[in-house]
């Protein structure tokens, strides 16, 4: 069915239906160590400069958001030393995507990261990287079809995860 889907950035507005999509996200995944669960500080830093968090609604509701995480440099969450394939350029993650059960299969993990990488190079951002669990397909078929680079699977958050990145 063709949908009307709108992209606009998100605000501290949002945190609220942030954790409640996670937390309904959480509640139903298939294994309990697909996602990991942000802190509430987390969620407040993703929703504000210089990150981005990117929402699609349909109507008044959101259906996903996707968010571009500018990491301190030698933060545990910058990703980019960790890269087999060295870089040596600015780095930025795209860290979570998540879409409402009932809106998965529109792509819309592939949107936003496109919208995300636009706003990257916007910035001089040149590698973006991005982790999924090697049992993600979904998540993994979204970052391979975003042009996206295996690199290694690792153990990152306490989990085993794949480490993707792409050249901007
Ligand atoms: C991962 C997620 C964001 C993808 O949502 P989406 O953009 O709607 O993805 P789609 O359903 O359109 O699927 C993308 C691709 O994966 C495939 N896919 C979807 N679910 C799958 C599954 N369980 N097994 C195998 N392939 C699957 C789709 O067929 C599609 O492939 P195609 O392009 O070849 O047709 C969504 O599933 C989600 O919110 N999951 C929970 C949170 C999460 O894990 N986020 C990612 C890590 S941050």
């Amino acid at each position: 069915m063709e949908q009307n889907f709108v992209i606009r950035n998100c605000g501290l507005e949002q945190l609220d239906e942030i954790i409640d999509m996670e937390r309904e996200t959480i509640e139903i995944l298939p294994q309990p160590d697909m996602l990991r669960r942000n802190s509430l500080e987390m969620w407040r830093c993703c929703l504000q400069p210089p990150h981005r968090c990117t929402g699609v609604w349909v109507g008044e509701k959101m259906v996903a958001f996707a968010v571009l995480y500018i990491p301190l440099e030698g933060s545990e969450e910058d990703l980019s030393p960790l890269l087999l394939h060295s870089v040596d350029t600015p780095s930025a993650n795209y860290k979570i995507c998540i879409v409402r059960p009932e809106w998965r299969g529109n792509h819309l993990q592939v949107l936003l990261g496109r919208c995300l990488e636009d706003e990257a190079r916007r910035r001089g951002i040149r590698v973006l990287c991005s982790t999924a669990s090697p049992k993600n397909e979904a998540s993994i078929r979204s970052l391979l079809q975003l042009g996206y680079s295996y690199d290694q699977t690792l153990e990152k958050y306490g989990f085993e995860r794949n480490l993707y990145y792409k050249m901007l």
